[in-house]
């Protein structure tokens, strides 16, 4: 960890980041315009090369609004067949960097049958549904303890600072559990069912893991799923990227605006 964190340190100077953004599925765009410093993926020691489309696989640090920001213009997916150490990793590099608060995107269907594709998801909680947990291993006493508390992972504060930036520029959310699948393929209508039964309003294979060791090593989290679609079953539709990335792309100007203030407020 000390090589990757020394490289970038080398690379960025006196910058000193106090905030993360992990940008989700055609949420990328939003670090171009604030490219001050960029360094890929695949140039850092410790980084493995990312390989979605739509995920270009850097880190973007620049000053946004009064924040430091370092922003990854994508992620690793455990669908990809990364370990949940790869996947994770960063994050424990930005706490490293001595970031604070943490803003997890993602694009994720609607299972809650009242919500919109297009609607931006506060996350309240999550349901780690992907049958691991990126803490199983030897455990880093330095980053946090073996057994952490996760009743709060969502930060309710941030939560509330979000919901009153979103009310200020009329920008249309909700608030709800976040379930996190581990794909690729889309779930079943029957999935959805049940995910719906135990609760859940959205649901995604990203975001859990992250927020899961951003918990554990204190940094305050916030959650903000951009529904894409109907989850399978909702309406008769197959579910297809080609959807999620379209919504992503039409409600990119909303979630912009929202991140900026966002950042304004915390
Ligand atoms: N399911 C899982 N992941 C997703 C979805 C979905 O419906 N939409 C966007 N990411």
């Amino acid at each position: 960890m000390n090589l990757t964190v020394n490289y970038i340190k080398e690379r960025i100077g006196n910058f000193q980041p106090d905030t993360g953004i992990i940008l989700g599925s055609g949420l990328g765009d939003f670090a171009d315009e604030y490219n001050q410093i960029s360094i890929s993926y695949s140039e850092i020691p410790g980084f493995e090369k990312s390989q979605v489309q739509g995920h270009k696989g850097k880190l973007v640090f620049a000053e946004i609004n009064g924040k430091k920001v370092i922003m990854m213009q994508g992620r690793y997916h455990f669908y990809e067949g990364y370990t949940m150490q790869t996947v994770t990793y960063p994050v424990k590099i930005m706490k490293r960097l001595g970031i604070k608060t943490l803003i997890i995107t993602n694009a994720a269907g609607a299972v809650n049958k009242s919500f919109t594709p297009g609607n931006l998801m506060f996350i309240t909680d999550h349901i780690n549904f992907m049958g691991t947990n990126p803490l199983i291993g030897q455990n880093d006493d330095t980053l946090g303890t073996r057994f952490p508390d996760m009743s709060e992972v969502y930060s309710k504060l941030l939560i509330s600072k979000a919901e009153t930036a979103a009310k200020e520029l009329n920008i249309p959310y909700q608030k709800g559990v976040y379930v996190a699948t581990t794909g690729p393929s889309y779930e079943t209508p029957a999935e959805i069912n049940m995910y719906r039964t135990l609760g859940g309003d959205a649901v995604g294979m990203s975001t859990v893991p992250e927020a899961i060791v951003a918990n554990y090593c204190g940094i305050k989290v916030l959650g903000i799923s951009c529904l894409t679609n109907y989850a399978a079953g909702v309406t008769d539709n197959p579910l297809n990227h080609q959807e999620v990335i379209d919504t992503a792309n039409r409600v990119k100007d909303n979630f912009k605006n929202l991140l900026l203030a966002v950042l304004k407020s915390i």
